[in-house]
């Protein structure tokens, strides 16, 4: 059975989307219009199949391969080969050694005298992560320009994109020969771990470089967002509040322990991840025939995933846009696929750093929302926009105060 979708456009696709309001309003209409498996001109892979079913999705779960034209943008960051596209052979023990080191206890209590993830990545090496973090936008902002074609608004800023490249070639080569004298230190030591599997130097500098990409962003985001929720349901604030009191007593941070017993901000943090996945997208490429529910798809096509349409699919999620955390209740849960919730992507290609990403914002949120109290700023729009990540147009602008004033 052939795979609905629009018509081919000339373009490729870029003006539908534009007029839609950007890829993810894109796939909602889509989806709505045509069902949960969509043929689409996907601009920068010619043509893709989105699929916003869970249990369809089950059937692409094992795919090991991602399209390279698609992440051809992160060419650039990586030396020793595209670490988002490597051949599954070359990935899998890459895969072991990251999940060794972030999914692993040590990794998570690190966190908790150390705080960033940027000085996490980065061994604890003096550096400047607002440069950082500034230098990666600068030079992805750049190369996803190129891959979407959009014409350049600043006529310097491939000379710009260069110079932020060459900051951060410089800043990951001064971690990793810091690291060297000092040796390995302990299991959640990234660098160490990857000396010790006889990586080579380049793959080891792409390594650090990708953490810092895949993590510095991303759980930030997160955090801003459950706070902007938060903001506009006071109800859940109090009841988040409650809990931290309950479980803390008079301690203004929690111990590792501690946050196992905070249930009800956990599931305040997953309904945003939901509501705002900070990596709102994924894809990959078949290499071998498959079938999707009635739908043959040929080797080598690219699938996209909406994770962020995914989230909001009203078979799962009665009244999807509404701030519920009583849906990660874990009898809620149960009743719901495996794939309907999938803010940390699927299967081999997941993310390795989900579980450490989930501590660090539960800490940043339990020592913020124990002391202090967020509302929305008085006439600021928040405007979700797909950056890198999924952020807000003008920020998330909020009014703070102590709680107990
Ligand atoms: C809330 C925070 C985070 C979110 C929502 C997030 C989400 C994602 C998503 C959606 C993907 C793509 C998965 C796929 O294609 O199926 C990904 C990949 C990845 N993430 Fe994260 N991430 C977060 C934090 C982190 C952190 C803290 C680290 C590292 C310490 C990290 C490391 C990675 C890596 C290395 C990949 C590439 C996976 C691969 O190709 O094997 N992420 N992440």
């Amino acid at each position: 059975m052939r795979i609905p979708g629009p018509e081919r456009q000339e373009d490729g696709g870029l003006s539908a989307v534009a007029a839609a309001g950007g890829l993810h309003r894109y796939q909602l209409r889509l989806h709505e219009a045509y069902g949960p498996v969509v043929r689409f001109q996907l601009p920068g892979a010619d043509t893709a199949v989105s699929v916003a079913d869970p249990v369809l999705l089950e059937a692409t779960a094992h795919i090991d391969t991602r399209p390279e034209e698609l992440f051809a943008f992160l060419d650039p960051l990586c030396e020793a080969g595209n670490l988002q596209v490597l051949p599954a052979d070359e990935h899998t023990p890459w895969r072991r050694l990251l999940l060794s080191v972030f999914a692993g206890r040590p990794a998570h209590e690190r966190h908790f005298a150390r705080r960033m993830i940027c000085g996490f990545a980065l061994g604890g090496a003096e550096t400047d992560t607002d440069r950082v973090v500034a230098a990666f936008e600068e030079v992805l902002t750049e190369h996803l320009r190129r891959l979407y074609q959009v014409p350049r608004a600043d006529p310097r800023s491939a000379e710009r994109a260069e110079a932020a490249l060459a900051y951060l070639r410089a800043t990951v080569d001064r971690v990793v020969a810091a690291h060297r004298s000092d040796g390995r230190t302990d299991r959640s030591d990234l660098i160490g771990a990857l000396v010790e599997a006889g990586q080579s130097p380049a793959r080891i500098r792409d390594t650090v470089m990708m953490t810092l990409l895949a993590a510095h962003h991303t759980t930030g985001v997160a955090v801003s967002w459950t706070l902007h929720l938060l903001g506009r349901h006071p109800e859940a604030a109090d009841r988040v509040a409650a809990e931290l009191d309950q479980v803390l007593g008079e301690r203004a941070t929690p111990d590792y322990g501690d946050l196992r017993r905070l249930t009800y901000l956990d599931m305040v943090l997953k309904e945003s991840m939901r509501l705002f996945p900070p990596g709102p997208y994924g894809a990959r490429e078949t290499t071998e025939d498959l079938v999707l529910g009635p739908y043959e798809i040929p080797a080598g096509t690219t699938v996209f995933y909406p994770f962020w349409a995914v989230h909001l699919n009203p078979e799962h999620w009665p009244e999807p846009e509404r701030f519920d955390p009583e849906r990660f209740t874990p009898q809620e849960v149960a009743k719901r696929p495996r794939l309907a919730y999938v803010p940390f992507g699927i299967g081999p290609r997941s993310c390795e750093g989900a579980a450490l990403a989930t501590v660090e914002a539960q800490l940043v949120l339990a020592v913020l929302l124990k002391r202090l109290r967020f509302r929305p700023a008085p006439g600021h729009e928040v405007t979700p926009v797909e950056r890198f990540v999924l952020w807000a147009r003008d920020g998330i602008r909020m009014m703070v105060r102590p709680r107990d004033l």
